[in-house]
Parts: C-alpha cells; sequence; structure tokens
C-alpha cells in the first residue's frame, strides 16, 4: 500500500526548525524532529507549532518532535544539523572536534535505526563530516551526500544577478570543491540564460563577487553571531525533493570521489545526478588548468581535514 515519506531531520536548531518548515509546506512527507534529551520540549515544541502552522495554512503532514532514536526508524530521508554552528571569529574548521563526536553518534544510530535511508549532511564542516558519516555507517557511498554545492551556487547566482541587473533565476552558476574558503567557484560555467558572465559582468568585479561567495556564510554569522539557516535548509531540501520524487536534478553536492576528477577516497563538491536510486552520476566536466589546480588545493586542505579527524 502506497504510504507517505518519512523525513527524519537529526537537530532541531536552526537549520531543523526551517527543514521541518519546508518539508510541511511542500508536503514532502512526514517529519520526526529530533534532538539531544536536554532539547527534546524544543523539538517537541517546535513540531507542534509547525502541525498548527499546517492547520492554519491548510497543509497536512504529521510532525513529531523527539529525543528518541526509535521514532526516526524506517526513515526514507535523513537530514543531519546535529552540532555547534560557528560563532564570529570561527571557521567551518574549527568545529572538527565537537561535532565529530556528534557526527559519530548520529551515524551509529543510523546505522541500527535508518539502513535505507538517503542521508543528506549539513553540519560543518562539511567535507570531513560527510565522509566520517559514510565511514562510520558503511553506507552506499551514493546514498550518503553533503549539501554544500546548491548554497554556495545560490549565493553566487544572487550577487551575479544583482551586478548584471537580471533575474536571479537566469543565473547559472556552478560551485565545485570544499564548502570552505578554497571552493572554486567556476566562473567558465556561469552564464545568464546561456550567455557567459563574462561578457555580462566586468573581470574586477567578477573577482569580487568570487571572493564575496567563498566569504557568504562567514559574512551572515557575522551580522547574525550564528550561522546562516534560511538558505542552508532550502538547499538541503532540494536535494532531498530530487530523491523523493526522482527528479534526476544535477546539483553540486559534497559527494564520494571514486576516481572522479583524479580523486579517490574523498567527499567534494562536484556536480551529481540525484536521482530515485540516490547519486546516480558524478557529472565529470572539463576544466581549464587554473580551475583545476584550484580543484586539487581545496581537496588538499579537505584530505588533511579528514587526517587530523582520524586521530580525534
Ligand atoms: N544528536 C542530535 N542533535 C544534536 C546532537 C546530537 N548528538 N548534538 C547537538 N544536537 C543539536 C543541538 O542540540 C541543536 O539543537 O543540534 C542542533 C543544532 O542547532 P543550532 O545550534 O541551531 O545550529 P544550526 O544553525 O541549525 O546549524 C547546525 O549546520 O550549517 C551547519 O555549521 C552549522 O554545524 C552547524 C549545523
Amino acid at each position: 500500500m502506497p504510504r507517505r515519506n518519512k523525513i527524519a531531520l537529526i537537530g532541531a536548531g536552526n537549520i531543523g526548525g526551517e527543514l521541518a518548515a519546508l518539508c510541511a509546506r511542500n508536503e514532502l512527507g512526514d517529519v520526526v524532529l529530533f534532538d539531544i534529551p536536554e532539547k527534546e520540549g524544543l523539538a517537541k515544541g517546535k513540531a507542534l507549532d509547525l502541525e498548527q502552522n499546517g492547520a492554519v495554512l491548510g497543509t497536512d503532514a504529521a510532525i513529531t518532535g523527539t529525543s528518541n532514536w526509535a521514532d526516526c526508524a524506517g526513515a526514507d530521508v535523513v537530514i543531519i544539523t546535529a552540532g555547534v554552528p560557528r560563532k564570529p571569529g570561527m571557521s567551518r574548521d574549527d568545529l572538527l572536534s565537537i561535532n565529530l563526536k556528534i557526527i559519530r553518534n548520529v551515524g551509529e544510530n543510523l546505522k541500527k535505526h535508518c539502513p535505507d535511508a538517503f542521508v543528506i549532511v549539513v553540519s560543518n564542516p562539511l567535507d570531513v563530516m560527510v565522509y566520517e558519516l559514510r565511514r562510520v555507517t558503511g553506507f552506499p557511498g551514493g546514498k550518503v551526500v553533503g549539501m554544500a554545492g546548491v548554497l554556495d551556487a545560490g549565493r553566487f547566482q544572487l550577487f551575479l544577478a544583482r551586478e548584471a541587473k537580471v533575474a536571479v533565476k537566469d543565473v547559472r552558476a556552478m560551485v565545485l570543491g570544499g564548502h570552505g574558503d578554497t571552493m572554486v567557484p567556476v566562473i567558465s560555467y556561469c552564464t545568464v540564460d546561456g550567455i557567459p558572465v563574462r561578457q555580462l559582468i566586468a573581470a574586477d568585479k567578477l573577482a569580487a563577487i568570487v571572493e564575496r561567495t567563498r566569504n557568504g556564510g562567514g559574512e551572515i554569522v557575522k551580522l547574525m553571531g550564528t550561522s546562516a539557516y534560511y538558505a542552508p535548509a532550502s538547499a538541503a531540501i532540494t536535494m532531498a525533493t530530487s530523491y523523493l520524487r526522482d527528479q534526476k536534478r544535477l546539483l553540486p553536492c559534497a559527494a564520494q570521489l571514486n576516481g572522479e576528477y583524479g580523486f579517490e577516497d574523498l567527499y567534494l563538491g562536484v556536480p551529481v545526478v540525484i536521482g530515485g536510486s540516490g547519486v546516480e552520476k558524478v557529472v565529470t566536466i572539463e576544466l581549464s588548468a587554473d580551475e583545476k589546480a584550484m580543484l586539487d588545493k581545496s581537496a588538499a586542505a579537505v584530505r588533511e581535514l579528514i587526517e587530523a579527524s582520524k586521530k580525534l
């Protein structure tokens, strides 16, 4: 018998709450909002508020708050935001030792309760967290992805659209590499409805936009004292929707690489196709020598952090 999708959100904080709101509004499925026992009240309170929100809006989804892993059992999609966010002055990498312990705990529980889920990791430092989650669970690489590129590309598209004075939906931008200062915005693949952005925006302006995109997360942390949540949540929901509805969207995600782009045993931001079986394809694009050098540098930074994580 057909049944509704079940979406487990691990972490009921700022991003977790917004994820639940988007799942409900889009009627993606029933939602379990999970947090640690000390935050169970927060998870239950947000769940109840959101169910009541649905009653006002006329949408219907069961939303449950819990600190009991058994309630997540059988989830079709799991989105992980468990962990601490950045504070001003911190880099994503500064979160490593705290969030590593959390992701290992989450991984052990997913293995037990959600072995068939498509898992999207959002916690930072992203590329290491998603690598570690896959390692701990032993899940197939195609069922574990990291959310970074959709957000970074979104930020890039916004800044390009504002500069070119065009609608943001007509701008397509490509971002590769790690989710951090070494991310690689690939200008040769950025277009306004097919027109290369280099024809529309001067080189110095483009360089400034690339820099702002690299620091897009930090800019918000500085303003709010914590990290962004609306756009990160929308980006993760875009990926989850592509899986649940077999949309086969081509999206930049942190994906497991097995030789693609010359990298083995690594998670890195690359274009992938997400469909009903998970990551159905890692798409390899041609890069200039400069772009490949930037990607190599980004991969080296991610690998360094992975090595550091092995000692923690
Ligand atoms: N299991 C489940 N939830 C946990 C665990 C755990 N072991 N440890 C912590 N959490 C919960 C916290 O209790 C908190 O409610 O994760 C939630 C995180 O929420 P916020 O502090 O509001 O952080 P948020 O802004 O949602 O960001 C979460 O995503 O983008 C990244 O850098 C960001 O790593 C951070 C994560």
